[in-house]
């Protein structure tokens, strides 16, 4: 397979947040846990693909997108664009979508509060040293030949000439955060998610990685 790393044009959107929605749980179907195909590609992509463009980069094989990583560079200010700007347009969406509405969905919110109540969904502030943060998918079938490995070296590369300290990234898989540790990065918390046990079929645990960039 001749696999070509690019930058992310705006008419690769569409097939960026279809891997995104392909991808979602551990590699698999977000249809697994959300009916609203749209709002969760919203949700998982919006940031990067319309404020943070050039921090994206694609594998292509034969002039088809197979996967992605996407990063942002601060995750302060990706916060507060996510805050003042994604938030509100996805308030919009919510009610006027009626996505509540659906089981699959409603039965994830009440699983995602009781997560929320069990402290589940805290994370020890890791900002100082690890300042960004990443997001990287592949298709399926296109996995384990390494093009996970050249779209992260595109980001590592890019990451460290910015002068950055540190990147760092949340997983549920436990085949990706063997792909994390072979890569350099740490393991520098490790919980549990138990709101996805469900859809996912056996427990899910929450990993957050980090590497130090030079
Ligand atoms: C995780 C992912 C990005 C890795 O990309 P990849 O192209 O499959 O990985 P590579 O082929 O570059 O693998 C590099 C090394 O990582 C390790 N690795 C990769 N996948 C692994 C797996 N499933 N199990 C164990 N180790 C694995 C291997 O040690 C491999 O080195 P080797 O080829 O010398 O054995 C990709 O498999 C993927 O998108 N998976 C599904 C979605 C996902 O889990 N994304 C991560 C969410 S944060």
């Amino acid at each position: 397979m001749n696999v070509i790393i690019r930058r992310y044009a705006s008419e690769d959107r569409e097939a960026l947040r279809q891997i995104a929605f392909d991808t979602a749980l551990m590699g698999r179907s977000a249809q697994l846990f959300f009916d609203g195909p749209e709002f969760i590609k919203d949700v998982i992509t919006m940031y990067f693909t319309d404020y943070e463009p050039q921090s994206i980069w694609l594998a292509e094989i034969g002039g088809v997108v197979v996967g992605y990583i996407m990063g942002a560079k601060d995750e302060h200010e990706m916060n507060e664009v996510v805050l003042t700007k994604i938030l509100p347009h996805l308030c919009v969406e919510f009610l006027r979508s009626g996505i509540l509405l659906k089981e699959k969905n409603w039965r994830l919110a009440i699983g995602a509060l009781k997560s929320f109540l069990k402290g589940e969904t805290h994370r020890p502030d890791f900002y100082q040293e690890y300042p960004s943060i990443l997001h990287i998918n592949l298709k399926d079938g296109f996995r384990g030949s390494g093009t996970g490995t050249a779209l992260l070296a595109a980001l590592v590369d890019d990451f460290s000439r910015s002068g950055i300290k540190g990147v760092r990234l949340g997983t549920m898989s436990d085949a990706a955060a063997a792909f994390f540790r072979k890569s350099g990065f740490s393991l520098l918390f490790h919980g549990q998610l138990s709101f996805l046990n469900e859809a996912a079929g056996h427990e899910v645990p929450g990993y957050l990685f980090g590497r130090k960039l030079s």
